[in-house]
């Protein structure tokens, strides 16, 4: 079957609403490499949005998955459960940041996750509001939606949303936003648009995926949890794209030695198995009342294995200190095209959640030589993914097990694409 063919079909059977990137076709994939239907390879940099830190296909959790193929695919926790979902909360909640004692439920989805940590905030709170940020991403759900702060492609004729949503500037130095001015505009928020007394939650990412991989300044985090004991709110990490080691830490918010209330994960959590979840404070995560929480396919069997060996081979291949690494190894290389690259504003992150920024001589955003060096790397067999409010981001996503002969060789195409 050729790629051309698929295209052709899968535009008259598929909704355009379904945006597609790429107009090849998966054949097979290993660890960081794809093949197509036609035999062509890529180096793989987007990692199905962030989802395979472990790699395509790693044999630790096909083994996992396959011992559970063999015993059972689905009983529905919430009628027949079974002790794996218990043993990984269990290690969750021993990994998630914060002192106090903790509990997680299983969803699906990232958005799922989401919808539940705000129901579960709501419930534990008694209020309704939610504070989330500019540029921010939640999920294509309705109250993910109401979250995300980014209106093109995600928000354009769904609306209404679901209300008691504000949002307040995310800080970020390169676009003249201190936090300073965030909390103060947080600060407006309290006194134009709702008392803080009735907010339920503040949710925010630790390093914004989508919005540009913008990274949260330390003193930011750090008054966000004073606001929120100031009022009682409940400080809601959105890890669904910073979690399961990309950041050099477990957990992103391990860099800000705060905790939240609860955190959301989902995407490498299971290394490409569909599984997320919410772990919170005990007290916390007990507010809804049995029956709340849940979902029919919420914590797969199939997809509780892959996580539990997740959670092995990143520490007996020790790939949250190897992600580190090879995120050094990139801001190097882009920092020393810099000279050549006028177009690079900015080269930052924190481990390997690494990104460049484009923008024109004129300082303004450059989305279109973000989709030439997107292109020009494609055609060399390197896949890479844009992001940021103006489109004019490239973010790094490989999967933390490459291959060191693959990262050269992938660094070199994107060299190559940048300075064309
Ligand atoms: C921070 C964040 N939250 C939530 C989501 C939604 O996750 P999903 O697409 O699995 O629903 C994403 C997805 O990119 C995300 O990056």
């Amino acid at each position: 079957m050729k790629n051309a063919e698929l295209v052709r079909r899968k535009d008259a059977a598929t909704p355009r609403g379904v945006g597609v990137m790429c107009n090849f076709y998966a054949e097979r994939a290993l660890n960081s490499e794809i093949w197509d239907v036609e035999g062509k390879r890529y180096i793989d940099f987007a990692a199905g949005i962030a989802v395979l830190n472990t790699g395509h296909r790693h044999p630790r959790l096909v083994e996992a998955v396959e011992k559970q193929l063999g015993r059972f695919t689905h009983t529905a926790y919430q009628i027949v459960p079974y002790a794996s979902y218990i043993e990984l909360a269990e290690k969750i909640n021993r990994r998630a940041p914060g002192r106090s004692a903790k509990k997680t439920a299983f969803f699906t989805t990232g958005a799922e996750a989401v919808e539940n940590a705000i129901k579960i905030a709501r419930a534990a709170t008694g209020r309704p509001g939610v504070i989330a940020f500019s540029g921010g991403f939640h999920g294509r759900t309705m109250m993910g939606m109401a979250l995300t702060g980014k209106v093109a492609p995600y928000k354009i004729g769904f609306g209404p949303f679901p209300g008691e949503v504000y949002h307040a500037p995310y800080p970020c130095a390169l676009h003249g936003v201190s936090t300073d001015d965030s909390l103060k505009a947080l600060q407006h928020l309290f006194k134009a648009d709702i008392d803080p007394k009735r907010v339920a939650a503040i949710i925010f990412e630790p390093v914004q995926g989508e919005g540009g991989f913008n990274v949260a300044p330390t003193d930011f985090v750090r008054a966000l949890r004073a606001v929120c004991d100031e009022h009682g709110i409940l400080l809601i990490a959105d890890e669904v794209q910073t979690g399961f080691g990309r950041t050099g830490k477990l957990f992103a918010m391990e860099h800000y030695d705060v905790a939240p209330d609860l955190t959301t994960m989902a995407k490498s959590l299971a290394g490409g198995m569909p599984l997320s979840a919410v772990c919170g404070r005990a007290e916390v995560m007990d507010a809804p009342a049995p029956g709340g929480l849940g979902g029919t396919y919420a914590g797969n069997p199939l997809a509780v294995a892959s996580a539990l060996a997740v959670l092995d081979v990143l520490e007996s291949e020790k790939l949250i200190d190897r992600g580190a690494e090879l995120g050094q190894r990139l801001m190097t290389r882009l920092e020393s095209l810099r000279p050549r690259v006028p177009q690079i504003a900015e080269v930052r992150g924190v481990g390997a959640m690494v990104a460049v920024e484009f923008r024109q001589a004129d300082g303004s955003p450059d989305p279109d030589f973000t989709r030439t060096v997107q292109n020009r790397a494609l055609e060399k067999g390197l896949l890479l993914l844009s992001c940021g409010v103006y489109g004019n981001v490239i973010r790094f996503l490989f999967p933390l097990t490459i291959q060191d002969a693959v990262m050269n060789e992938g660094l070199d195409i994107l060299a190559e694409a940048l300075t064309r």
